[in-house]
């Protein structure tokens, strides 16, 4: 009677678990999927399929970036130019007022990102599944299934500038421009002369902020930018972004 017992607690356990886990993998593609109905004119099973055939059956650490460029085909980016706002080390302050004012996008403001945007997924080898836990951390390996997708979304969105581009970079640190960030190894070696004509550097400021428009990392920005290319750099207190932001009568572009 014992073994019965402990033989129909294994498999009811087993149940449970299974069922816990499909919910998961369920609750990511339903996301997935919910996120991506917001925008009009894609067909997302497309790219559900083309997401998913990046990372599954790979190790959770040998994803390259190349393995998602039939995503970046499937979903490519509506005409954005003089509209790009790139950032670095300014993720709650950019979308705060990207959110509010859209004249201005951010790759996460994209189908793509948007979709993907905060959520942490990986494949396993032998395995046609996606995974949502016992995922690699960030620093853990450099190709991770969600490290490799931010490098290859961004830079397509590096090569996607057009016209005037705007970064938004940190005045409260000492290297806004910071040689391993994503926008500073990946996404500003893709702007291209005449194609992007200028940049624009809103360096936000706050009250204990160390650093101002002659940082010394901003003119390895300058300086690095492809021959042709425009500059401008703006200090502006994150008070002054938040107030424009919400003022529906300052124009785009008017807040700098
Ligand atoms: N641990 C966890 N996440 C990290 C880490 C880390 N050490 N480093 C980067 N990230 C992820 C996080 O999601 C973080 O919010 O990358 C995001 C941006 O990192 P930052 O260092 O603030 O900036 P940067 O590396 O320049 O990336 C931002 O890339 O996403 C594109 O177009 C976007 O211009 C933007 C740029």
């Amino acid at each position: 009677l014992a073994l019965i017992a402990v033989i129909l607690l294994v498999v009811i356990l087993a149940i449970v678990l299974g069922v816990t886990l499909s919910k998961r993998r369920d609750d990511f593609n339903t996301k997935f999927m919910e996120r991506c109905q917001k925008f009009k004119g894609y067909n997302c099973q497309k790219i559900w399929d083309a997401f998913q055939q990046a990372y599954v059956n790979r190790d959770r650490c040998d994803v390259p970036t190349e393995a998602y460029d039939p995503l970046i085909t499937t979903a490519p980016f509506e005409s954005l130019c003089n509209r790009m706002m790139f950032w670095s080390k300014t993720k709650k302050v950019v979308h705060d007022f990207t959110g509010r004012k859209d004249c201005f996008k951010t790759v996460e403001d994209t189908l793509l990102g948007s979709v993907l945007n905060e959520l942490v997924w990986c494949g396993k080898n032998g395995s046609s599944e996606t995974f949502t836990t016992g995922c690699p951390k960030w620093e853990e390996c450099e190709k991770s299934a969600v490290r490799s997708f931010w490098n290859r979304v961004s830079a397509a969105f590096g090569d996607f500038a057009c016209g005037n581009v705007t970064v938004m970079l940190n005045g409260s640190i000492d290297t806004p421009f910071s040689p391993t960030s994503i926008f500073a190894s990946i996404e500003v070696k893709k702007f291209k002369s005449p194609k992007v004509k200028n940049l624009n550097v809103v360096l936000v400021i706050q009250k204990n902020s160390v650093t101002n428009c002659t940082n010394e990392s901003l003119k390895n920005l300058r300086m690095g930018l492809d021959k042709g290319i425009n500059y401008h750099c703006f200090e502006v207190p994150d008070s002054h972004l938040k107030e424009c932001s919400s003022d529906p009568e300052k124009p785009c572009g008017a807040c700098w």
